[in-house]
């Protein structure tokens, strides 16, 4: 495993919907569990900079708690308006009944 990679969590504290802040190398990061799948995106907002944390998630998206922007949680990009740019995702593994997220971003966010 590359050194940018560390261990953040272990799968037993997640299920479906959970949502857990993580700083890592000065990232701030949401990870998310959604249909089995794991994401790890900006912890920011794109439209004014307030937290993700706590937006619903659906079919793949998460929304923003306060004005509604949606992103989607695989690549990041904008799927509905107040926000017009993507957040940051991370790399993600699964190692040994553990979640392991990068700290080097995901490169460029599609529109
Ligand atoms: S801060 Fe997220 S939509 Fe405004």
């Amino acid at each position: 495993m590359s050194d940018t990679y560390h261990v953040v969590a272990a799968l037993s504290e997640m299920s479906e919907g959970h949502q857990m802040y993580i700083e890592l190398d000065g990232e701030e990061i949401l990870l998310c569990q959604h249909e089995g799948e794991y994401f790890a995106i900006n912890y920011f907002c794109s439209h004014a900079e307030f937290g993700l944390e706590g937006g619903s998630i659906r079919d793949g998206c998460i929304t923003c708690p306060y004005h509604g922007a949606e992103f989607c949680l695989k690549d990041g990009s904008v799927q509905a308006p107040p926000a017009f740019e993507g957040i940051k995702t991370y790399p993600l593994k699964i190692v040994d009944e553990t979640i392991a997220i990068s700290s080097v971003p995901n490169p460029a966010i599609p529109g």
